[in-house]
């Protein structure tokens, strides 16, 4: 009898004692510094909710970063350089892993092997080091595309363009024919013209479909300086206030999605994020939109440039592991599930894209397919780590030729000096596939 009460009381203390223990080491906070570009900080709370509700000793903060990527590199990279532990979890572009892998976890550390096959495996290459880190998670893909107005190129009897030449003549057409009609408000096409990394994209996409290469090439040329490249530009530039307002020079993502959702554009270039808000029932764009690859320039095809967000750890966490797992949960099926029928953003894992629930909600996944398996990237592997500053660069240059402060020739000439300078690569010729 008194054994069994000493075992009792043995037991109580035990079971009390380790309780404790475990409260105390699991009482976890995590941050996630993440973008708010426009459902994005609204998904990834309730993703963070969905996870606290399974990990409840696990409480998760949204840090909500600006919206134009170089702004948010400026912050990122504040924390980083800090070595500070503030943010535990970092949502990073696709051009990053390269000049910032340093400063990452290497998931496979915490399991990572087990679900990295279910991603597309160029982004996992993308996203790993020459030594073999996995640094960045994959969460979603992005690629531009056009989207056009479905009852005005109805109404005017004109087809999705194919080509740059048609989408100017289109948009034109178009824009005098409804200002006439009263909409003095109404523009051809916008895009991203602003002096940010959405801009680079936006090029990208003008020369590579004109056959101008990709700025560097994949052997480390710098390929830029050359007639596709200068051509297209210039079309591009005159653009600017005739099919798209003056202003475009200063548009972001977000202030094309404006224009285009007030039912003030027949075009807008935008990543498929756009597809989701456009489509709400109080929009004006509502039902009457649809998307397609961009047009093609002298290359005779169409090139999309390829974006996308992904979780990197900071290795200067105090919970590199809880972070790692949390990172893997919002990365994983379920939560890139949701994302992709809420907000129309695409998964990376190969198997949604078989989901009915998503190829519902965001049919173009499936018929546009092809569109996001071949984008083009941006020339961050082989100019890690100074990626950024290439692309400043070369954004820079393309927006003086823009704005009109210079003309395309001299500002591609002083952009593949400035280049050589920077990267210490040679120059070539432009090739592509
Ligand atoms: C999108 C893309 C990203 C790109 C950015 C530029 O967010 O996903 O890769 O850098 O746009 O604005």
């Amino acid at each position: 009898m008194r054994k069994n009460l000493v075992l009792v009381i043995a037991l109580v203390f035990v079971i009390a004692f380790s309780g404790i223990v475990l409260a105390q080491e699991e009482e976890i906070s995590l941050t996630v510094a993440g973008g708010a570009v426009g459902q994005e900080k609204e998904l990834t709370e309730k993703a963070a909710e969905m996870y606290m509700e399974d990990n409840p000793n696990v409480t998760v903060e949204v840090l909500e970063t600006p919206d134009l990527a170089n702004d948010r590199l400026g912050l990122y990279l504040q924390f980083l350089e800090a070595e500070s532990p503030e943010v535990d979890v970092y949502q990073v572009d696709v051009i990053w892993p390269g000049d910032l892998g340093e400063h990452f976890i290497d998931f496979y550390d915490y399991g990572a092997e087990e679900v990295v096959d279910k991603h597309f495996q160029a982004i996992v290459e993308n996203n790993t080091t020459t030594d073999g880190r996995l640094v960045s998670m994959p969460w979603f893909t992005d690629a531009g595309l056009l989207y056009y107005r479905t009852d005005l190129l109805e109404k005017y009897d004109r087809e999705v363009p194919e080509t740059w030449d048609e989408l100017e003549e289109t948009a034109r057409y178009i824009m005098e024919e409804e200002r006439a009609a009263g909409n003095e408000d109404f523009y051809g096409y916008v895009w991203q013209g602003d002096a940010y990394e959405g801009l680079t994209c936006d090029a990208l996409e003008w020369i590579y479909s004109n056959g101008g290469g990709k700025i560097v090439s994949t052997d480390q040329e710098i390929t830029i300086n050359n007639e596709k490249a200068i051509e297209i530009i210039d079309q591009a530039a005159g653009w600017v206030g005739d099919i798209s307002p003056t202003g475009v020079t200063g548009m972001g993502e977000e202030d094309a999605r404006a224009m285009f959702e007030a039912g003030n554009a027949l075009f807008m270039r935008n990543w498929p994020y756009a597809y989701a808000l456009a489509s709400q029932e109080d929009k004006p764009t509502a039902g009457n939109f649809d998307v397609s690859p961009l047009p093609a320039g002298d290359s005779g095809s169409s090139a999309a440039t390829l974006g996308g967000w992904n979780l990197s750890v900071s290795k200067y966490s105090e919970h590199p592991e809880a972070a790692a797992k949390l990172a893997m949960f919002l990365a994983g099926e379920e939560v890139q599930k949701m994302r992709a029928v809420e907000g129309s953003f695409n998964p990376t894992i190969r198997s949604l894209y078989e989901d009915e629930d998503v190829l519902e909600a965001v049919p173009f996944f499936g018929s546009l397919y092809d569109v996001f398996t071949s984008a083009v990237a941006r020339p961050s592997t082989q100019t890690a780590p100074q990626y950024n500053q290439v692309s400043e660069l070369f954004f820079q240059a393309v927006h003086s030729v823009l704005t009109g402060e210079s003309d395309a020739q001299s500002a591609i000439e002083y952009l593949e000096l400035d280049l050589m300078d920077t990267t210490g690569f040679e120059t070539g010729e432009p090739t592509q596939p």
